[in-house]
């Protein structure tokens, strides 16, 4: 048995081919509906990197107020602790930047970080090459811009960034 008898027919059959293909094509997008509704997640999860090169990969990162957040800082680094370490503070509302690090620097013994930690939200641990830290805080309840930055002496002016906090339309 012969299906395509003319080259019309033959024509007229690959162009309806493509014309299925084409519905096919928009039934899978139009059958690609939004998910239902789910939950909103509990936790939010932050995974920012420390290099050689005095970078933050993430420089900024929004949060809920008061939503449970679960921040990991990985130095992918090579450069030795004690000459390059990298830590992440993030400083409460308002502090300035470059008189906190300034005093943090001198805290040598203390893995700069200030004696005093009141102007602190939050920090993980001093990190070398291939090290990370996971730390897990209460976003702040005040929404607005908590800058952190390396408190390892002579980064921050490259490794700084911003908490935004927004308020939890949630609440
Ligand atoms: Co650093």
């Amino acid at each position: 048995m012969k299906i395509f008898s003319t080259p019309t027919t033959l024509l007229l059959a690959l162009f309806m081919s493509v014309a299925l293909i084409g519905c096919g094509g928009e039934s899978t997008e139009t059958a690609d509906v939004p998910a239902p509704a789910m939950e909103e997640p509990e936790a939010e999860a932050v995974v920012i990197e420390a290099n050689d090169q005095l970078q933050f990969n993430v420089t900024e990162f929004t949060v809920d107020a008061g939503e449970e957040v679960t921040l990991t800082l990985k130095n992918v680094g090579s450069l030795p602790k004690e000459t390059f370490g990298h830590n992440l503070v993030i400083l409460n509302a308002g502090v300035d930047v470059v008189a906190f690090a300034t005093d943090a620097m001198t805290q040598t013994d203390n893995e700069y970080l200030p004696m005093d930690m009141s102007q602190t939200f939050a920090h993980t641990s001093l990190l070398g090459p291939g090290e990370e830290d996971t730390i897990t805080f209460m976003a702040p309840s005040v929404p607005g811009r908590y800058e952190f930055l390396c408190t390892f002496p002579g980064h921050y002016g490259t490794m700084r960034g911003v908490m935004i906090v927004e308020e939890d339309m949630d609440m």
